[in-house]
């Protein structure tokens, strides 16, 4: 997979040399390349952003550097052998960056990465690349950042991890918690090592007792109550169908019960002590 970001703060993507990028890029596995946008100003100052139409705070970034760097980058890919270029811009007025997104980048040959400071890019910038290309404007948070240079980051270890022969066990998506395809979306549950006792701390009785299914039991529990505390919203949303006889005894201990509206909703879980209107 060929990766290029645009940015006026490369250093910013310096994190892109070591841990699992940077194995990814030792093994071949990511081609990486980093461009100064001001390298496309032509002025003393290498002026990138100018005060907005129409009024308002702060300062847009303007087409003309965005056009040339993009021109370039993509020429550049292009005749390197690179194909089917996607445009990813990193933005809070995104949508949402999610697991699911993920796995859709991590199957793309090449992304291009905008990074934005100030208020954003010109509109038109993306308006005119997406007559040639997929634009993914994505968001990974619901709060602001200085600039879009840590959202590719962000971005790029998800999709890095998820490249064939990046991670070492082929298994280890297969449990992420937000791994698409499994029936529930459930948040994973605490996990021990050696010693078995630290600071007169033991751990479960269960993961020492070799019982499998006892063991995936205990561990779908802890999800189930995981969840219920931090993400209450997603097993809200679960389809009754993902879970079993004993989960739904869980479910119940933990409060929620099937809401009969459920399926028109998209809501199919409430907690008891949800009480509507
Ligand atoms: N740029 C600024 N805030 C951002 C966010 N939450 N996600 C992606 N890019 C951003």
């Amino acid at each position: 997979m060929r990766l290029d970001v645009v940015t006026i703060f490369p250093e910013y993507l310096e994190p892109l040399d070591v841990s699992l990028v940077g194995k990814a890029r030792a093994r071949g596995r990511l081609d990486v390349h980093v461009h100064d946008l001001r390298a496309w100003t032509y002025d003393r100052h290498h002026t990138v952003d100018d005060t907005p139409y129409g009024g308002g705070p702060g300062m847009v970034m303007m087409t003309e550097p965005w056009g040339e760097a993009l021109d370039t980058v993509l020429a550049d890919g292009y005749e390197a052998g690179s194909h089917e270029p996607a445009l990813i811009v990193p933005t809070p007025s995104g949508r949402p960056f999610t697991q699911e997104l993920a796995v859709e980048l991590s199957e793309r040959p090449w992304l291009v990465f905008t990074p934005a400071r100030y208020e954003g890019i010109d509109r038109r910038v993306f308006d005119e690349y997406a007559t040639r290309m997929p634009v993914y404007e994505v968001s990974i948070g619901d709060y602001v950042l200085a600039g879009g240079e840590a959202a590719v980051l962000v971005i790029t270890e998800a999709v890095a991890r998820l490249l064939p022969g990046v991670l070492g066990n082929a298994e280890s998506h297969r449990d992420d918690s937000f791994a698409p395809g499994t029936m529930a979306n459930l948040l994973e549950g605490p996990v021990y090592t050696k010693p078995p006792r630290w600071r007169a701390r033991e751990i479960p009785e269960v993961l020492l007792s070799g019982h499998h299914g006892k063991i995936a039991r205990w561990r779908r529990d802890e999800a189930l109550k995981r969840t219920t505390a931090f993400r209450p919203d997603l097993i809200e949303r679960c389809d009754p169908k993902a879970f079993d006889k004993k989960d739904r005894e869980t479910l119940s201990a933990l409060g929620w019960v099937p809401d009969p509206e459920g399926e028109r909703y998209g809501r199919f879980w409430r907690r008891v002590d949800d009480v509507e209107e």
